[in-house]
Protein backbone atom coordinates (compact mmCIF):
# COMPACT_ATOMS: atom_id res chain seq x y z
CA UNK A 1 0.00 0.00 0.00
CA UNK A 2 1.30 3.63 -0.87
CA UNK A 3 3.18 5.19 2.29
CA UNK A 4 1.97 8.61 2.48
CA UNK A 5 3.57 9.75 5.94
CA UNK A 6 4.54 6.91 8.11
CA UNK A 7 2.77 8.48 10.89
CA UNK A 8 2.16 6.87 14.21
CA UNK A 9 -1.32 6.63 15.24
CA UNK A 10 -2.71 6.11 19.01
CA UNK A 11 -6.42 5.29 19.21
CA UNK A 12 -8.84 5.11 21.89
CA UNK A 13 -11.80 2.23 21.21
CA UNK A 14 -10.44 0.63 18.54
CA UNK A 15 -12.35 -3.01 19.25
CA UNK A 16 -15.33 -2.10 16.96
CA UNK A 17 -17.36 0.99 15.23
CA UNK A 18 -15.08 4.30 14.49
CA UNK A 19 -11.68 2.73 16.29
CA UNK A 20 -11.46 -0.27 14.20
CA UNK A 21 -12.33 1.35 10.60
CA UNK A 22 -9.57 3.87 11.95
CA UNK A 23 -7.39 1.48 12.77
CA UNK A 24 -7.87 -0.32 9.46
CA UNK A 25 -7.32 2.63 7.39
CA UNK A 26 -4.32 4.30 8.88
CA UNK A 27 -2.83 1.08 8.23
CA UNK A 28 -4.19 0.45 5.09
CA UNK A 29 -2.25 3.75 4.59
CA UNK A 30 1.06 2.35 5.30
CA UNK A 31 0.85 4.14 8.82
CA UNK A 32 1.38 2.85 11.96
CA UNK A 33 -0.87 2.14 15.15
CA UNK A 34 -1.15 1.49 18.64
CA UNK A 35 -4.38 0.28 18.09
CA UNK A 36 -5.92 0.42 22.53
CA UNK A 37 -9.02 -1.49 23.56
CA UNK A 38 -10.17 -2.99 26.48
CA UNK A 39 -9.69 -6.19 25.02
CA UNK A 40 -6.56 -6.06 23.09
CA UNK A 41 -7.10 -9.62 21.74
CA UNK A 42 -9.90 -8.51 19.76
CA UNK A 43 -7.12 -6.45 17.71
CA UNK A 44 -5.39 -9.96 16.85
CA UNK A 45 -6.36 -10.34 12.99
CA UNK A 46 -4.91 -7.00 12.34
CA UNK A 47 -1.88 -7.36 14.20
CA UNK A 48 -1.08 -10.60 12.27
CA UNK A 49 -2.13 -8.70 9.22
CA UNK A 50 0.37 -6.31 9.95
CA UNK A 51 2.90 -7.39 12.20
CA UNK A 52 5.42 -4.57 11.73
CA UNK A 53 3.05 -1.70 11.95
CA UNK A 54 0.12 -2.47 14.44
CA UNK A 55 0.67 -3.23 17.95
CA UNK A 56 -2.42 -3.79 20.29
CA UNK A 57 -2.36 -2.54 23.94
CA UNK A 58 -4.51 -3.01 26.71
CA UNK A 59 -6.34 0.71 27.56
CA UNK A 60 -9.57 1.10 29.53
CA UNK A 61 -9.19 5.28 29.48
CA UNK A 62 -10.57 5.25 33.01
CA UNK A 63 -7.86 3.81 34.35
CA UNK A 64 -4.37 6.37 34.45
CA UNK A 65 -2.18 3.26 35.12
CA UNK A 66 -3.05 1.69 31.62
CA UNK A 67 -3.17 4.84 30.37
CA UNK A 68 0.86 5.64 31.33
CA UNK A 69 1.61 1.79 30.39
CA UNK A 70 -0.44 2.29 26.44
CA UNK A 71 1.74 5.25 25.87
CA UNK A 72 5.16 3.50 27.18
CA UNK A 73 3.99 0.63 25.08
CA UNK A 74 3.93 3.31 21.93
CA UNK A 75 6.67 5.14 22.31
CA UNK A 76 8.72 1.67 23.06
CA UNK A 77 7.53 0.28 20.09
CA UNK A 78 7.57 3.23 17.35
CA UNK A 79 9.39 5.93 19.21
CA UNK A 80 7.25 8.46 19.44
CA UNK A 81 3.58 9.55 18.92
CA UNK A 82 2.28 11.45 15.59
CA UNK A 83 -1.60 11.68 15.73
CA UNK A 84 -4.18 11.04 19.28
CA UNK A 85 -7.67 9.85 18.52
CA UNK A 86 -9.79 10.23 21.56
CA UNK A 87 -12.42 7.74 20.21
CA UNK A 88 -13.04 5.62 23.20
CA UNK A 89 -16.95 6.67 24.54
CA UNK A 90 -20.49 5.29 25.22
CA UNK A 91 -23.98 6.97 25.00
CA UNK A 92 -25.58 7.34 28.70
CA UNK A 93 -29.28 8.27 27.84
CA UNK A 94 -32.20 9.06 29.29
CA UNK A 95 -33.97 12.32 30.80
CA UNK A 96 -31.74 13.96 33.00
CA UNK A 97 -34.09 13.06 36.46
CA UNK A 98 -34.05 9.13 34.97
CA UNK A 99 -30.32 8.42 35.38
CA UNK A 100 -28.51 7.70 38.53
CA UNK A 101 -25.79 9.14 39.70
CA UNK A 102 -23.50 6.73 39.39
CA UNK A 103 -24.11 6.38 35.82
CA UNK A 104 -23.75 9.97 35.25
CA UNK A 105 -20.51 9.99 37.06
CA UNK A 106 -19.77 6.60 35.01
CA UNK A 107 -20.41 8.82 31.69
CA UNK A 108 -18.24 11.74 32.67
CA UNK A 109 -15.27 9.47 33.58
CA UNK A 110 -15.25 7.77 30.20
CA UNK A 111 -16.37 10.29 28.08
CA UNK A 112 -14.26 13.56 29.63
CA UNK A 113 -12.02 12.22 32.10
CA UNK A 114 -11.01 9.23 29.55
CA UNK A 115 -10.06 11.92 27.18
CA UNK A 116 -8.60 14.39 30.05
CA UNK A 117 -6.32 11.46 30.92
CA UNK A 118 -5.01 10.35 27.42
CA UNK A 119 -4.63 14.34 26.09
CA UNK A 120 -2.66 14.89 29.58
CA UNK A 121 -0.55 12.35 29.66
CA UNK A 122 0.64 12.84 25.80
CA UNK A 123 1.04 16.75 25.87
CA UNK A 124 4.72 16.50 26.79
CA UNK A 125 5.74 14.27 24.23
CA UNK A 126 4.04 15.75 21.56
CA UNK A 127 5.35 19.16 23.05
CA UNK A 128 9.20 17.89 23.20
CA UNK A 129 8.62 16.53 19.50
CA UNK A 130 6.86 20.10 18.68
CA UNK A 131 4.46 18.40 16.63
CA UNK A 132 1.26 16.14 16.77
CA UNK A 133 -2.52 15.86 16.10
CA UNK A 134 -5.13 15.43 18.40
CA UNK A 135 -8.51 14.53 17.13
CA UNK A 136 -11.39 14.44 19.56
CA UNK A 137 -14.75 12.49 18.85
CA UNK A 138 -17.45 14.79 20.36
CA UNK A 139 -20.40 14.51 18.37
CA UNK A 140 -23.56 16.54 16.77
CA UNK A 141 -24.27 16.25 20.43
CA UNK A 142 -21.47 18.44 21.24
CA UNK A 143 -23.10 21.30 19.80
CA UNK A 144 -26.92 20.42 19.95
CA UNK A 145 -28.78 18.94 23.06
CA UNK A 146 -31.76 16.71 22.38
CA UNK A 147 -34.08 15.71 25.12
CA UNK A 148 -33.02 12.95 26.74
CA UNK A 149 -29.47 13.63 25.76
CA UNK A 150 -28.46 16.29 28.08
CA UNK A 151 -26.03 13.46 30.62
CA UNK A 152 -24.40 12.02 26.60
CA UNK A 153 -24.44 15.82 25.42
CA UNK A 154 -23.15 17.53 28.63
CA UNK A 155 -19.34 15.08 28.08
CA UNK A 156 -19.28 16.57 24.44
CA UNK A 157 -20.12 20.02 24.95
CA UNK A 158 -17.08 19.42 27.71
CA UNK A 159 -15.10 17.59 25.11
CA UNK A 160 -15.93 20.79 23.03
CA UNK A 161 -14.72 23.69 25.75
CA UNK A 162 -11.71 21.15 26.37
CA UNK A 163 -10.89 20.63 22.75
CA UNK A 164 -11.19 24.32 22.02
CA UNK A 165 -9.07 25.96 24.62
CA UNK A 166 -6.45 23.51 23.89
CA UNK A 167 -6.20 24.27 20.80
CA UNK A 168 -5.66 27.74 21.61
CA UNK A 169 -2.84 26.62 24.38
CA UNK A 170 -0.86 24.71 21.77
CA UNK A 171 -1.14 26.35 18.34
CA UNK A 172 2.72 27.84 18.69
CA UNK A 173 4.06 24.36 19.78
CA UNK A 174 3.46 22.80 15.92
CA UNK A 175 0.08 20.91 18.01
CA UNK A 176 -3.04 20.42 15.85
CA UNK A 177 -6.46 19.61 17.24
CA UNK A 178 -9.87 19.19 15.97
CA UNK A 179 -12.75 18.22 17.21
CA UNK A 180 -14.93 15.38 15.24
CA UNK A 181 -18.77 15.62 15.28
CA UNK A 182 -20.43 12.45 13.69
CA UNK A 183 -23.97 12.11 13.13
CA UNK A 184 -25.75 8.91 13.37
CA UNK A 185 -23.36 6.18 12.27
CA UNK A 186 -23.34 2.53 12.05
CA UNK A 187 -21.14 1.44 14.96
CA UNK A 188 -22.47 -0.49 17.59
CA UNK A 189 -23.26 3.13 19.70
CA UNK A 190 -27.39 2.18 19.44
CA UNK A 191 -26.50 -1.60 20.40
CA UNK A 192 -24.54 -2.67 22.97
CA UNK A 193 -22.45 0.75 23.82
CA UNK A 194 -26.25 2.24 24.73
CA UNK A 195 -26.55 2.72 28.39
CA UNK A 196 -30.29 3.10 29.43
CA UNK A 197 -31.60 4.05 32.95
CA UNK A 198 -32.50 0.86 35.27
CA UNK A 199 -36.41 3.01 35.68
CA UNK A 200 -38.10 4.64 33.03
CA UNK A 201 -40.29 7.95 34.16
CA UNK A 202 -43.99 7.16 33.14
CA UNK A 203 -43.61 11.44 33.26
CA UNK A 204 -40.27 11.11 30.13
CA UNK A 205 -42.15 8.56 28.64
CA UNK A 206 -42.49 10.76 25.16
CA UNK A 207 -39.26 12.53 25.52
CA UNK A 208 -36.59 9.82 26.50
CA UNK A 209 -38.93 6.50 25.72
CA UNK A 210 -39.45 7.77 22.40
CA UNK A 211 -35.45 8.66 22.15
CA UNK A 212 -34.82 5.56 23.04
CA UNK A 213 -37.17 4.05 20.93
CA UNK A 214 -35.64 5.97 17.83
CA UNK A 215 -32.02 4.46 18.98
CA UNK A 216 -33.22 1.14 19.13
CA UNK A 217 -34.89 1.51 15.48
CA UNK A 218 -32.12 2.92 14.13
CA UNK A 219 -29.70 -0.01 15.16
CA UNK A 220 -27.98 -1.16 11.71
CA UNK A 221 -29.95 1.43 9.57
CA UNK A 222 -28.16 4.52 10.93
CA UNK A 223 -26.71 6.45 7.58
CA UNK A 224 -23.51 7.19 8.39
CA UNK A 225 -20.54 4.67 7.07
CA UNK A 226 -17.83 4.52 9.76
CA UNK A 227 -15.54 3.23 6.75
CA UNK A 228 -15.74 6.89 4.90
CA UNK A 229 -15.92 8.73 8.67
CA UNK A 230 -12.17 6.72 8.67
CA UNK A 231 -11.51 8.25 5.38
CA UNK A 232 -12.60 11.74 6.48
CA UNK A 233 -10.38 11.45 9.33
CA UNK A 234 -7.21 10.98 7.66
CA UNK A 235 -7.81 13.68 5.37
CA UNK A 236 -8.00 16.23 8.04
CA UNK A 237 -4.96 15.01 9.33
CA UNK A 238 -3.17 14.50 5.90
CA UNK A 239 -4.44 18.16 5.32
CA UNK A 240 -1.93 21.29 5.27
CA UNK A 241 -4.70 23.45 7.27
CA UNK A 242 -7.13 20.71 9.03
CA UNK A 243 -10.33 22.26 10.95
CA UNK A 244 -10.97 22.89 14.73
CA UNK A 245 -14.03 21.05 13.85
CA UNK A 246 -15.51 18.54 11.64
CA UNK A 247 -19.20 17.07 11.40
CA UNK A 248 -19.47 13.94 9.75
CA UNK A 249 -23.26 13.33 8.22
CA UNK A 250 -25.48 15.38 6.40
CA UNK A 251 -27.85 15.06 9.47
CA UNK A 252 -24.83 16.85 11.72
CA UNK A 253 -24.72 19.39 9.21
CA UNK A 254 -28.15 20.21 9.35
CA UNK A 255 -28.38 19.87 12.74
CA UNK A 256 -25.74 22.30 13.45
CA UNK A 257 -27.02 25.07 10.97
CA UNK A 258 -30.09 24.80 12.32
CA UNK A 259 -28.41 25.78 15.76
CA UNK A 260 -26.05 28.00 14.27
CA UNK A 261 -29.41 29.87 12.83
CA UNK A 262 -31.58 29.83 16.00
CA UNK A 263 -28.66 30.63 18.01
CA UNK A 264 -28.14 33.51 15.85
CA UNK A 265 -31.62 34.61 15.85
CA UNK A 266 -31.79 34.88 19.41
CA UNK A 267 -28.92 37.04 19.48
CA UNK A 268 -30.47 39.65 17.70
CA UNK A 269 -34.01 39.57 19.00
CA UNK A 270 -32.26 40.13 22.60
CA UNK A 271 -29.28 42.23 21.98
CA UNK A 272 -30.61 45.32 23.07
CA UNK A 273 -30.87 43.41 26.89
CA UNK A 274 -27.55 41.61 26.25
CA UNK A 275 -25.59 44.81 25.60
CA UNK A 276 -27.04 47.24 28.23
CA UNK A 277 -25.54 45.50 31.42
CA UNK A 278 -22.38 47.34 31.53
CA UNK A 279 -21.53 49.81 34.51
CA UNK A 280 -21.88 53.42 32.47
CA UNK A 281 -18.64 54.72 30.82
CA UNK A 282 -17.26 50.92 30.96
CA UNK A 283 -14.83 49.98 28.09
CA UNK A 284 -15.67 47.39 26.15
CA UNK A 285 -12.94 44.72 25.68
CA UNK A 286 -12.70 41.56 23.89
CA UNK A 287 -12.83 38.53 26.27
CA UNK A 288 -9.27 37.16 27.10
CA UNK A 289 -7.29 40.48 25.93
N1 LIG B 1 -21.97 6.07 16.14
C1 LIG B 1 -22.51 7.25 16.27
O1 LIG B 1 -23.60 7.50 15.76
C2 LIG B 1 -21.75 8.32 17.01
C3 LIG B 1 -22.18 9.65 16.81
C4 LIG B 1 -21.49 10.67 17.46
C5 LIG B 1 -20.40 10.37 18.24
N2 LIG B 1 -20.01 9.07 18.43
C6 LIG B 1 -18.82 8.81 19.28
O2 LIG B 1 -17.94 7.96 18.60
C7 LIG B 1 -17.10 7.31 19.56
C8 LIG B 1 -16.94 5.85 19.21
O3 LIG B 1 -18.19 5.20 19.30
P1 LIG B 1 -18.74 4.26 18.14
O4 LIG B 1 -19.87 4.94 17.50
O5 LIG B 1 -17.64 3.77 17.29
O6 LIG B 1 -19.41 3.08 19.01
P2 LIG B 1 -18.89 1.60 19.39
O7 LIG B 1 -18.77 0.79 18.13
O8 LIG B 1 -19.80 1.13 20.44
O9 LIG B 1 -17.43 1.83 19.96
C9 LIG B 1 -17.23 2.37 21.23
C10 LIG B 1 -15.80 2.07 21.61
O10 LIG B 1 -15.49 2.74 22.84
C11 LIG B 1 -14.87 1.79 23.68
N3 LIG B 1 -14.97 2.13 25.10
C12 LIG B 1 -16.05 2.43 25.85
N4 LIG B 1 -15.70 2.69 27.12
C13 LIG B 1 -14.34 2.55 27.18
C14 LIG B 1 -13.37 2.67 28.20
N5 LIG B 1 -13.69 3.00 29.46
N6 LIG B 1 -12.07 2.47 27.87
C15 LIG B 1 -11.71 2.14 26.63
N7 LIG B 1 -12.58 1.96 25.62
C16 LIG B 1 -13.88 2.17 25.90
C17 LIG B 1 -15.55 0.48 23.35
O11 LIG B 1 -14.76 -0.59 23.86
P3 LIG B 1 -15.37 -2.04 24.23
O12 LIG B 1 -15.39 -2.82 22.93
O13 LIG B 1 -14.39 -2.61 25.21
O14 LIG B 1 -16.73 -1.84 24.80
C18 LIG B 1 -15.55 0.59 21.84
O15 LIG B 1 -14.28 0.27 21.31
C19 LIG B 1 -17.73 7.58 20.94
O16 LIG B 1 -16.98 8.57 21.60
C20 LIG B 1 -19.11 8.10 20.58
O17 LIG B 1 -19.62 8.96 21.56
C21 LIG B 1 -20.68 8.04 17.84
Amino acid sequence: MANHSQKVWFITGSSTGFGRSLTEAVLQHGNRVIATARKPEQLDDLVKQYPEAAKAVRLDVTNPHEVQTAIQSALDAFGQIDVVVNNAGYGSIGAIEEISDEAIRRQFETNVFGVLNITRAVLPILRQQQSGHILNLSSVGGLVAFGATGIYCATKFAVEALSEALSKEVANMGIKVTIIEPGAFRTDFNGRSLAKPDQLMDEYKAVSGGFLQWLEEMDGKQPGDPDKAAAAMIQVVESDNPPLRLALGADAVGAIEEKLKSMQAELDAWREVSVNTAFEGAEIAAIGG
